[in-house]
């Protein structure tokens, strides 16, 4: 083997190595998933009340809870299908999040994670999933 043949393999092998280390890493690393601040720092302007919070579970059972699940566990019927892993909407990582981040990705989407804007057009119904969301906290 001469040299350059030697020094080619050696490239070759290191682009391998940081090809495979780049794919893995964002493989198993969560996507973060940034939110404009214009849309974190939003304010909910829907009280939580029955009237809301009835909405919310309405539009939950009929849009959210087949990929979602009932308590939004990540377990719905379609949870299977998808190759994105869902959060659980009991949890820190997603109650931890203001309502305007939640807001702004349900309107938004995100590759599995459908856009709301025109399934769910009126904006209060959408801060109403956000009151919803906010039930399935564990206690
Ligand atoms: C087709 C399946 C599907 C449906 C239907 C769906 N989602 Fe999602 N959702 C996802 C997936 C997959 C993700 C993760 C996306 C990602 O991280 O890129 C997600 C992420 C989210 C997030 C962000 C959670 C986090 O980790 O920050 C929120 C909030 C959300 N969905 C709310 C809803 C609501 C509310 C509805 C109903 C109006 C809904 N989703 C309907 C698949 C779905």
């Amino acid at each position: 083997m001469n040299t350059s043949a030697y020094f080619k393999n050696h490239v070759l092998i290191a682009v391998l190595v940081v090809t495979i280390g780049l794919y893995s890493f964002t493989f198993f690393q969560a996507k973060p998933w940034n939110v404009p601040d214009s849309f974190a720092k939003k304010t909910n302007p829907v009280k939580s009340d029955g009237e809301s919070l009835q909405t919310g579970k309405e539009l939950w059972a009929k849009h959210c809870q087949s990929c979602h699940g009932k308590k939004g566990a990540g377990d719905g019927t379609k949870a299977g299908e998808l190759e994105t892993e869902m959060a659980d909407f009991a949890k820190d990582v997603v109650q931890k999040q203001s309502d305007g981040s939640l807001f702004y990705k349900i309107i938004e989407g995100r590759d599995e994670m459908p856009t709301f804007k025109k399934k769910v057009p009126d904006e209060s119904d959408t801060w109403s999933l956000v009151n919803y969301i906010r039930t399935l906290k564990a206690k």
